[in-house]
């Protein structure tokens, strides 16, 4: 069922077919090898270590998290033996393009690869694909090309879902009379993981808004339209600002507000508090950013989904490491994420919810953060 709902959703959403994709070839078996791709490599560069060396591009240095996933990805590969070229990309497409081909040119042997925008790297990625570079996808799909051997990331669809199913049980929509008003804000367009979590959300939600119990006033709900560019904080909140001048200045009670991120919530967040009088709604969120983890604490945000960067690192690290080996990366999925040209060979980690309930043992016993980071 989730499945075939993911599948329509996507099929009209965007023009990639995951029902064809469900039945798909891996593009594992790209070809690509580290030994070629060293022999291949261009510059003089060797690692330090002896092990090798791997390009890590990241899309941004703004949001915290991709912060965590650069550093931890780097100390955990160096300490495997790795030399790593590690660089941000200011969230610019072109930046990043020409940070990949310069990786490409100065001899690392494997790139991991958080996009900026999953459709803009097919050409300098077939350069990687000429000298047999292997790529890892890192948490967004890279679209439409073929050079991508593998895709590791959280599972977002999952994540989506668990935001949905906490709206439809702190509302508890299944018993209360309602109606309920909702307000919906998701992710960048270009970012191929928007439209999952947007997507099982609103698998979840969905139902209760054609029922009439959940009525979203503003009347925006497709996807493009409650998509939020660059995932910006100042774009949610200058969203929300209009939605609420337009539908909630009147005293109206605004009960809940979908946000697929923290940075979106943060914008909502903002929002609310300049120009929201009524009872403060449930909103929902990912990453666990400090800011919203304090916002968390102090009752402005409900939840966010805790995706523990350190796992999806160690696991990259442990895909590297196989493949630079010569050998196959751990996957657990190799239905779900069609990236045009096939499925990709996945491996799903599992995100989990956090709220002020159970922020502590899971941020803060855990080591992710110490308590004074959240005070
Ligand atoms: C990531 C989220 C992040 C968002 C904005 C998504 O691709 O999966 O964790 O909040 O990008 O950077």
């Amino acid at each position: 069922m989730k499945k075939k709902l993911l599948c329509m959703f996507m099929a009209t959403a965007m023009t990639v077919s995951l029902l064809a994709g469900c039945g798909g070839g891996s593009s594992a078996d790209s070809g690509s090898t580290p030994a070629a791709a060293a022999d291949d490599a261009s510059s003089g560069d060797t690692a330090a270590s002896g092990g090798g060396k791997v390009g890590v591009a990241m899309p941004t240095k703004d949001l915290q998290r991709w912060n965590q996933d650069g550093d931890n990805m780097k100390s955990e590969l160096e300490a495997a033996g790795y030399e790593v070229d590690l660089q941000y990309a200011a969230n610019d497409i072109a930046t990043q393009v020409s940070q990949i081909e310069n990786m490409i040119n100065s001899g690392c042997q494997l790139l991991v690869i958080a996009s900026i925008d999953g459709d803009s790297l097919g050409t300098v990625l077939e350069q990687a694909k000429e000298k047999n570079i292997p790529v890892i996808a890192y948490d967004r799909l890279i679209m439409n090309s073929d050079a991508v051997s593998y895709y590791a990331t959280f599972d977002n669809y999952m994540v989506g879902t668990k935001q949905g199913e906490y709206i439809r049980d702190q509302l508890d929509l299944d018993n209360a009379a309602g109606p309920f008003n909702i307000e919906l804000v998701t992710g960048d367009p270009g970012d191929n993981n928007a439209r999952y979590f947007f997507g099982g959300a609103m698998d979840v939600l969905q139902p209760y808004i054609d029922a009439g119990k959940l009525v979203v006033k503003s009347g925006q709900t497709d996807f493009e339209t409650v998509a939020t560019a660059n995932w910006s904080t100042e774009t949610a909140q200058a969203r929300m600002d209009a939605i609420i001048s337009a539908n909630y200045a009147d005293g109206t009670k605004l009960d809940a507000v979908l946000c697929s991120n923290d940075s979106t919530a943060l914008g909502v967040e903002n929002s609310l508090e300049a120009n929201y009088t009524g009872d403060w709604p449930i909103i929902t969120g990912q990453d666990c950013d400090v800011a919203n983890v304090k916002n968390m604490i102090a009752g402005k945000q409900s939840m966010s989904i805790f995706k523990d960067t350190r796992t999806l690192a160690s696991k990259v690290v442990e895909m590297v490491d196989a493949i630079m080996k010569g050998g196959e990366a751990p996957v657990n999925d190799t239905e779900t994420y069609d990236n045009g040209t096939g499925v990709i060979p996945s491996y799903l980690c599992e995100p989990v919810f956090a709220d002020v309930n159970n922020y502590k043992e899971l941020l803060v016993d855990s080591g992710y953060y110490a308590e004074s980071d959240l005070q």
